[in-house]
């Protein structure tokens, strides 16, 4: 089960490319993070997530990776990497890398050996083919007509990342291996051997991009990719027992069983974490208006429900095995000030962060930095909204870069008013300094961490939402109306409130857009 360190942890995911840049090339940079880990400290963060840095051609931003050992030369060295772990452990923070595990770029030494002509090789295995060079599969995605070897490939997300042979479980056609031939296993040693090597350079785990997709032909219960992460758990329970891995699946009772220390919670396609910060449809340029997101101060039909009805029973399955993730955003999501205004993300991030599991935080949204409308780069498509550099002050490039405008990365916010964080830290009440405040209170409380037990109290429509955190009761109203509610508070005494609220004998009075935590 979990390792200690997770108990108290908050993470906070960068993006590398626009985090900030040292050498003025217009793009963010490992001693960028070096620079900055104290200003990561100062939010209360103590662990980072860091996207994929490994070398790419970049055509998915880096999820395209062509040399797992190596980083790209943009971000900086290996060793100014093997430098960011030894400089944020020495400042408690733990450091995970994302892991690809389903899927190379096409340019990876593995897919041209396993391209090549020259068959069989060492690699002809590694990646899906097909018996045929026009032969393909009605279940899987396939590439025709780019191999020299005379088959098409399987891919796994877009065109240039083949997916990787883990095996099927139970094959239908002759190219499809059994999880257990030689070759599929030699994929995992593979894996665990990538594991191992940034493991041995001082990493602490992973984030785990699609770690669902492995085995092909998985059943519901995906029983065969996750053999295989029980695999590699049991190789890093033996090898890196403080090791954690986080997982992209967003199925914490199949990934948390599956050997996951996390899950992040994250649904792509609507569902409970999307009803609380994202409920519109995800195009660009949407009107804001009709966004009902449970903590959008004029949501139509609020309903904490659409929420808990997913959460709790994933909550309950779970709560003894591993940890859920919530988080404020992601690489791949909207930011949530694209809809939501600065004072609704102060509730939603004091709710966010005083959840159980192991909340992440994505660089910016402490400021509330807005998803800008800008032109797809790397494979983002409309998730280049969210990439943007960050802003640190209201110098040359918003502090970013001391580069041209035109090399940076990307451009940063034009607006007016883009918040930095220079500006925000002299205002106490800032969405960062309220950031900051909630991310205190966690670390001062036991029961608001990772272990506390969670219970809903009040989930009545039109009522706040009431919860409890251990021995502690929390309550948001992220209505634009005063509200009462009748609750088992009396004797306790607020440790935190954001708005105005308070308690009368067992009555919470909440202001409009107003969050409580009780002791
Ligand atoms: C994950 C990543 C995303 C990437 C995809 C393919 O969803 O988060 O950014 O494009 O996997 O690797
Ligand atoms: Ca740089």
């Amino acid at each position: 089960m979990s390792n200690k360190w997770l108990k108290d942890a908050v993470f906070y995911e960068i993006y590398p490319q626009s985090f900030y840049d040292t050498n003025a090339d217009g793009i963010g940079d490992f001693n960028g993070i070096i620079e900055k880990l104290d200003y990561i400290k100062s939010l209360g963060c103590n662990a980072l997530w860091i996207n994929p840095c490994y070398d790419s051609p970049f055509r998915d931003a880096g999820y395209d990776v062509c040399d797992y050992k190596k980083v790209a030369p943009r971000y900086g060295t290996n060793n100014d990497l093997y430098r960011l772990f030894d400089e944020a452990h020495k400042k408690g923070i733990h450091v995970l890398l994302d892991l690809v595990p389903g899927h190379t770029s096409e340019e990876h030494e593995w897919f041209r050996k396993s391209q090549s002509a020259d068959q069989p090789n060492e690699f002809s295995n590694r990646y899906i083919w097909t018996d045929g060079w026009f032969a393909g599969c009605n279940r899987l995605p396939y590439i025709a007509g780019e191999a020299e070897r005379p088959a098409t490939y399987i891919i796994n997300f877009f065109k240039c990342q083949p997916a990787l042979n883990y095996g099927f479980l139970k094959p239908e056609e002759p190219w499809q291996l059994p999880m257990d031939h030689p070759d599929a296993i030699a994929t995992r040693e593979a894996l665990k051997d990538v594991m191992r090597f940034w493991l041995d350079h001082g990493c602490d785990g992973f984030r785990v991009d699609m770690a669902s997709s492995l085995v092909k032909y998985d059943d519901e219960k995906k029983s065969g990719t996750s053999a295989i992460w029980r695999n590699v758990r049991e190789m890093l329970d033996a090898e890196y027992p403080d090791a954690v891995m986080v997982s992209e699946w967003s199925d914490p009772p199949l990934a948390l069983r599956a050997g996951y220390d996390m899950d992040f919670y994250l649904n792509h396609n609507g569902g409970g974490y999307a009803s609380l910060l994202r409920d519109y449809d995800r195009i660009i340029g949407r009107n804001a208006d009709s966004d009902n997101s449970y903590f959008h101060r004029d949501a139509k039909d609020r309903d904490i429900n659409r929420f808990l009805r997913e959460y709790l029973p994933w909550y309950q399955d779970t709560k003894d095995i591993g940890y859920i993730s919530m988080l404020t955003c992601n690489h791949d999501t909207p930011r949530p000030r694209f809809t939501l205004t600065p004072e609704e993300l102060k509730l939603a991030y004091a709710f966010i962060f005083t959840m159980p599991g192991v909340p992440f935080l994505y660089y910016g949204d402490e400021i509330g930095m807005r998803y800008l409308n800008l032109p797809t780069k790397e494979g983002g498509y409309f998730r280049t909204g969210s990439r943007s550099p960050m802003q640190w002050d209201n110098t040359r490039n918003l502090g970013f870069s001391q580069g041209c405008a035109d090399t940076l990365y990307l451009p940063v916010d034009p607006a007016d008013d883009a918040p930095t964080v220079a500006a925000q830290e002299a205002d106490p009440h800032s969405l960062l300094n309220t950031v900051r405040a909630i991310l205190r209170l966690r670390h001062a409380e036991p029961d608001l961490q990772a272990d506390g037990a969670f219970e809903p109290l009040c989930n009545r429509k039109g009522d706040p939402f009431v919860y409890r955190r251990g021995s502690m009761i929390l309550a948001v109203n992220p209505s634009g109306d005063t509200l009462s509610v009748q609750v088992p508070v009396a004797g306790m005494k607020p440790v935190f409130t954001l708005g105005e609220a308070r308690v009368e004998g067992s009555v919470l009075h909440m202001a409009g857009q107003s969050f409580i935590a009780l002791k």
